[in-house]
């Protein structure tokens, strides 16, 4: 049997220069550490102002999407005391994304003013429904000869007073809108868009 050499018992020892080479891998990893750190903090650094300027920047768009806004639509003068609706469209300045639109047509709505007789006649109040139908988005239009509302995509109907008649695929009346006559005699309308599809009416913001 031969006995284990002097040179291989060495090489099992760690050296001294062994402990050192170990010193420095634990050195390198803490210096690799603290490099990747600053790095992170650094990039945090720069990406916080960039995001806050981001957020600033787009804010205005965020609020404008959201805020419902009373918007002119006619003169009360111009909507006969009949009760019949009569249609305007809807005119905004419009922002896409970070270009602007002046003036554009954003939707539409039908104004109604009740029969009044007697000395008040023309004086009635206003009422404003969103023309676009609570079923799928078409635009709802009058039928003349029932003297209704009715959506020509599918059908659906409804009174004057905005109430659906069944059967009927919308899932609720037409979107009521609030509504008031300015002293100039401007009637404004709060313009929202709503969910459609659904029985609930909910703003879309
Ligand atoms: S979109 Fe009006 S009935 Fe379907």
């Amino acid at each position: 049997m031969s006995e284990p050499s002097g040179k291989n018992s060495s090489q099992a020892k760690p050296s001294p220069g062994d402990r050192v080479s170990a010193g420095d891998a634990v050195g390198g990893r803490r210096a690799f550490g603290a490099e990747v750190l600053a790095l992170v903090c650094g990039g945090l650094a720069t990406l916080t102002p960039v995001a806050a300027g981001l957020w600033m920047f787009l804010d205005p768009l965020r609020k404008r999407s959201a805020a419902a806004e009373f918007l002119p639509v006619a003169q009360a003068s111009s909507i006969p005391a009949d009760g019949v609706p009569r249609q305007f469209p809807v005119v905004a300045d419009r922002l896409d994304a970070w270009t602007g639109f002046a003036s554009e047509p954003i939707g539409a709505v039908y104004l109604c003013r009740q029969k009044v007789s007697g000395p008040e006649q023309g004086s009635g109040e206003v009422q404003a429904f969103s023309a676009t139908c609570p079923h799928a988005g078409c635009f709802v239009e009058i039928d003349p000869v029932e003297k209704c509302f009715r959506c020509p995509c599918h059908n659906s109907k409804f009174t004057f007073d905005g109430s659906m008649v069944a059967p009927s695929p919308s899932p609720r009346a037409m979107d009521a809108l609030e509504c008031r006559i300015e002293k100039n005699g401007e009637v404004v309308v709060k313009w929202e868009n709503f969910y459609t599809g659904i029985a609930g009416k909910v703003p879309r913001l």
